[in-house]
């Protein structure tokens, strides 16, 4: 397993606290930046995650920005990404067991550096379920196919 994280100024500070967990997961990881809390623009953070994942460069993505949102919304523009914007523990791992999600968004301005390492852990230590959520994803490609 190897994971894309990325961020934007917002979520520098989580960045940091993703990758501890990560550390303490054992799960390798590939750092896309931002490196510093100077000020950037998140859909570009959005763009080399969603990409690592779409191209198999990693298995799975981790986005930070201030709040999360403007940086899971800009990643969830790619077709096959499902982007979970999450707050919680409960959220972290219902994203992996029924949405099979490969990215996961949070908010450096709403979410503590602990909170994030338990959701990143919760997320990564969560198998997807299968069964009857396979078919509800694939009804959400069947929108990708239909309308994007
Ligand atoms: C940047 O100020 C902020 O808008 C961004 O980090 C994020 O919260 C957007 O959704």
């Amino acid at each position: 397993m190897k994971v894309g994280i990325g961020c934007d100024h917002g979520g520098f500070v989580l960045k940091e606290a993703c990758i501890e967990a990560l550390n303490e997961l054992g799960i390798e990881y590939c750092d896309y930046g931002t490196y510093s809390e100077e000020s950037v623009d998140y859909p570009d953070f959005a763009v080399k995650v969603a990409q690592a994942v779409l191209n198999n460069h990693v298995d799975k993505g981790i986005l930070l920005c201030g709040t999360g949102i403007g940086i899971s919304i800009a990643a969830n523009k790619f077709r096959g990404i499902r982007c979970a914007h999450i707050t919680d523990v409960f959220s972290a791992k219902a994203s992996a067991e029924h949405n099979n999600a490969n990215i996961i968004a949070m908010g450096g301005r709403i979410t503590s550096p602990s909170e994030a390492k338990a959701m990143v852990k919760a997320f990564f230590s969560t198998p997807f379920a299968g069964g009857r959520h396979t078919l509800r994803l694939d009804k959400i490609t069947q929108i990708e196919k239909n309308y994007l």
